[in-house]
């Protein structure tokens, strides 16, 4: 069993998961506009990996015998000046990401919660390779400033993500 407080925290996150898929879906489709197919496939590819994320803070809340209470997902941003202004974007969200994280195990540790705190090393480290791939990205995608020949490469390289 995990204590209330807990239980909302995760409920919170689960919401927090679920508008990071949003935010991948509204950027995906902003980039297939703009002719961004490879990037398009990767940020789908992240709307699926953030739903997986909600589900397995669900999963877990079930687990334990705590409801999972879903809320209203807010509207992201629809529109980016470019991939790099997108990728940027992607950073700095899960840094946030990363942050609120980092709270809930600030709070498992202080209510000696261990589960959760097992729990939460999951995504801990996901949260590394997420903002470790966001910031290899923004470095190809600076490096390819200038030369769309340099761009349309790194939109190949993009797509060639698998899962
Ligand atoms: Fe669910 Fe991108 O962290």
């Amino acid at each position: 069993m995990i204590s209330e407080k807990m239980a909302q925290a995760i409920n919170t996150q689960i919401n927090r998961e679920f508008y990071s898929a949003f935010l991948y879906l509204a950027m995906a489709s902003d980039a297939m506009n703009k002719g961004f197919k490879g990037a398009a496939k990767w940020l789908r590819i992240q709307f699926n990996e953030e739903q997986e994320h909600a589900l397995k803070f669900a999963k877990y809340l079930e687990d334990q015998g705590a409801k999972v209470e879903l809320a209203a997902i807010a509207a992201p941003k629809t529109e980016w000046k470019d991939l790099l202004d997108m990728f940027q974007d992607t950073l700095a969200h899960e840094k946030k990401v990363t942050a609120w994280i980092n709270e809930l195990n600030t709070l498992a540790i202080a209510e000696k919660d261990y589960a959760t705190q097992n729990m939460l090393v999951w995504f801990i480290n996901e949260q590394i390779e997420e903002e470790g791939n966001d910031q290899d990205i923004i470095w190809m995608l600076e490096m390819s400033a200038g030369s769309k020949g340099a761009l349309f490469m790194a939109d190949r390289t993009l797509g060639k993500r698998e899962g």
